[in-house]
């Protein structure tokens, strides 16, 4: 049997994927203290190249004070590229092509991760969730600008280390999704107002990373950005907010739009009244003018091709590959009835998880891998937020 999802892709830049199967990025929060690459971040990528088309490699943070957790991965500056040409080359493995995923976390950060400093945002307004967050201090109009620039240098950074491409994380309620929301962005300069003004600096950076593309890149190289549909605080990004945001995307320069959301059929988290899937409306309103990754609770081919049969032009696996990191060479093989879908505790060197990795895995994230050894049903994501979205307890 072959699927939809096995057929090549071509992006209208020139970039083109072997299959149109993506792997999320997945933090293994592996890092060394400094954001530099480790070997166990080498060889979890290692494992998981060569069948899916493309890996959206971990986040890393375009400035230190962007960071979010331990263990987290830095382009922050030039002394990271030695480390990122190595994991570049282990996603490149066999034809896989390789897109980095890079941010600023806001005031999703702590003192504590930032060794004294205090988180910065949009506004100093405290994130509900978790409750224990601390209050941001408001960025100033120079750090906004610089931080612009940032993001400029982190693309040539990703050029230089040799990935096809960075993606833009707008999502999961870190910096960017902080200044377009109304609940974190309460500024009175051109940065804060209404929707269109909360874009603004999405747009900016959009446009800076473009602008390092056109200057650094000598070969085809992706441009992409994800993004998160609603947030569930008053007041907080609803679906309209969303439509209009990719309304923005599909007349700028990215590549891509990449959902982030913890099931592919998910339908809107506030209101209950409306059955239709995100992930269609999405489609309709993109309406082809950009292409479109799925993503959430994808574990089997039926899975992955019902999320192309909604409309989406790629699909993207993020525990299904932390778990199975052959998938695609198994499905091409004709071998399915050997996938994991269940990740047994022994397993997990043997499957290059780093050791970090495993403990968090093992922690917070326990009731969602589906571990062998979980006495309870494996949580359905349909219409509750997944892990990393950013309203989730605290980890
Ligand atoms: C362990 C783990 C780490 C994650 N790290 C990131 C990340 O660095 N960046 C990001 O955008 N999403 C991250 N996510 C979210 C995934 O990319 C994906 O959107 C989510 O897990 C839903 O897809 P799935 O059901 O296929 O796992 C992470 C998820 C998990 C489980």
């Amino acid at each position: 049997m072959t699927y939809h999802f096995q057929d090549s892709y071509a992006f209208a830049n020139g970039v083109t994927l072997k299959n149109r199967v993506v792997m999320s990025p997945t933090t293994t929060m592996s890092s060394f203290y400094d954001g530099h690459v480790t070997n166990d971040e080498i060889d979890f990528y290692s494992a998981r190249a060569g069948g899916v088309g493309l890996i959206i490699g971990e986040v890393a943070n375009v400035v230190p004070g962007g960071k979010g957790f331990e263990g987290e991965l830095s382009i922050a500056d030039d002394t990271d590229i030695d480390g990122l040409s190595k994991l570049a080359n282990a996603m490149k493995r066999n034809g896989t092509k390789a897109v980095l995923q890079i941010f600023h976390a806001g005031r999703k950060s702590n003192d504590s991760i930032l060794r004294g400093q205090q988180p910065v945002s949009a506004s100093a307004v405290k994130a509900v969730f978790p409750a224990d967050s601390q209050t941001p201090r408001e960025m100033t109009a120079d750090e906004i600008d610089e931080l612009i620039v940032a993001f400029g240098e982190a693309t040539r950074r990703a050029i230089a280390a040799g990935f096809d491409g960075v993606e833009l994380h707008g999502a999961n309620t870190y910096l960017l999704q902080q200044f377009f929301s109304p609940n974190s962005n309460r500024r009175t300069d051109k940065w804060g107002g209404d929707r269109d003004a909360r874009m603004g600096l999405a747009q900016a950076v959009i446009a800076r990373v473009h602008e390092a593309i056109a200057t650094y890149a000598d070969r085809p190289f992706l441009l992409g950005y994800r993004i998160s549909p609603e947030e569930i605080e008053t007041p907080g990004i609803r679906l309209a907010d969303s439509l209009a945001f990719l309304e923005m995307l599909a007349d700028s320069p990215v590549d891509y739009v990449h959902m982030s959301m913890g099931s592919a059929q998910r339908t809107s988290l506030n209101d209950k009244s409306d059955h239709e899937p995100i992930m269609k409306k999405f489609v309709a309103q993109l309406a082809g003018r950009k292409p479109l990754i799925g993503v959430g609770s994808v574990e089997t081919p039926a899975d992955a091709e019902a999320v192309l049969a909604m409309g989406a032009d790629l699909v993207a696996m993020g525990r299904e590959m932390i778990r199975e990191p052959q998938w695609m060479e198994k499905v091409e093989d004709h071998d399915e009835a050997s996938i994991r879908y269940q990740l047994s505790p022994s397993e997990m060197t043997e499957l290059k998880i780093p050791v970090a990795m495993q403990y968090y895995l093992k922690g917070a994230f326990y009731s969602v891998m589906h571990f062998t050894t979980d006495p309870a049903t494996a949580v359905d994501y349909q219409n509750e937020a997944a892990p990393m979205e950013g309203f989730e307890k605290k980890m």
